[in-house]
């Protein structure tokens, strides 16, 4: 079994740690809030202060952080895992949505501590994570992925190995492009037919069943035709938009565009304008409801 590192205790990071912990792994943890990792304790988890005391002697360095921020501040702040006593060989293994540029730079500074680098972006909600049944998109050698794969097995359903180091964020982030436009085509859809008359449980029946429907559409269109969203919060339009930031940034940058990408973030702008940024994407059809409202006085 191996010496893990898990840092960042959020919605994701909590049941990732849970698995490898179900998996029978040693696992140190850290989170900024060291609170919300409590519960890991019960299972065995050491809680550590700082990233560079979590990584200290770990086999394996996995994160699961917000953002650029977030990552940048866990692995190369003053106290980030990159600056104690790590052990050489081990890898480092960045799971967050975060961009291009900085799983680049992550990249090199792991290489420069003698640490193998993969990133290995996860698809699927904290329901899915919870469950151990992830998507992994891995980014690195052959040989980083194959040795990795047994411990990623305690969290994943598949392991898809999309190419060298940079590879799995990429597609991860050109594949939640795909998905925020889903949903905001979602939320434009409903909201019409319910502006137009047509019951929105009907709607939400047809999106689904029809060539429209999508997990993410048949999803969505659902939690908006009963106006029950999910609680807590599973993922932002806060979310969103920093997804679709790093997307249409990365797609614009191999030379593609992204007309639908932009006009999907600012569709999602919409609900941060009216303070609803916080809420679940699904919650975009209230903030374009306020939106039509206007216009109409
Ligand atoms: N939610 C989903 O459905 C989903 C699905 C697939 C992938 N993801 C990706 O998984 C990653 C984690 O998402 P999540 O849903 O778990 O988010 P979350 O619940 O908001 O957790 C965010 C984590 O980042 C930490 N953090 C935030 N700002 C920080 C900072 N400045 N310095 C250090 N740590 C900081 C938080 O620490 P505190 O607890 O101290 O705030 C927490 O550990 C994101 O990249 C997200 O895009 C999410």
């Amino acid at each position: 079994m191996a010496k893990i590192a898990f840092l960042g205790a959020g919605m994701m990071g909590l049941p990732i740690a849970r698995n490898f912990l179900r998996g029978g792994h040693d696992v140190n943890v850290y989170n900024r809030t060291l609170e919300k990792a409590r519960p890991l304790e019960a299972l065995g988890a050491v809680l550590a202060a700082t990233p560079k005391e979590a990584a200290a002697g770990a086999d394996l360095i996995f994160s699961s952080l917000i953002n650029d921020d977030a990552s940048r501040a866990t692995w190369s702040g003053p106290d980030g895992a990159l600056h104690g006593d790590v052990k050489p060989g081990a890898y480092a293994i960045e799971m967050s949505t975060v961009s291009l540029t900085w799983v680049a730079e992550l990249n090199a500074l792991a290489k420069s501590r003698d640490l193998h680098f993969l990133d290995c972006p996860v698809a699927g909600r904290p329901d899915v994570a919870e469950s151990g049944q992830l998507k992994v998109f891995a980014g690195g050698s052959a040989s980083d992925v194959d040795a990795i794969r047994p411990v990623l097995a305690a969290i994943s359903k598949s392991v898809m190995h999309v190419g060298d180091v940079g590879s799995g964020i990429t597609f991860k982030l050109i594949y939640n492009t795909m998905g925020a436009i889903q949903v905001a085509a979602c939320a434009e859809g409903m909201q019409a037919c319910e502006a137009a008359g047509i019951d929105i449980a009907v709607a939400a029946e047809g999106f689904a069943t029809g060539a429209t429907g999508s997990p993410h559409v048949a999803r969505h269109s659902r939690y908006m035709a009963e106006n029950s969203h999910e609680d807590p919060v599973q993922f932002s339009g806060n979310n969103r938009i920093k997804d679709l930031a790093y997307g249409i940034g990365l797609i614009e940058d191999v030379g593609g565009q992204s007309v639908i990408g932009h006009a999907a973030k600012r569709v999602y702008e919409q609900m941060v304008e009216l303070g609803m940024g916080d809420l679940n994407d699904s919650e975009l059809i209230d903030a374009l409801r306020v939106v039509h409202k206007k216009d109409r006085a």
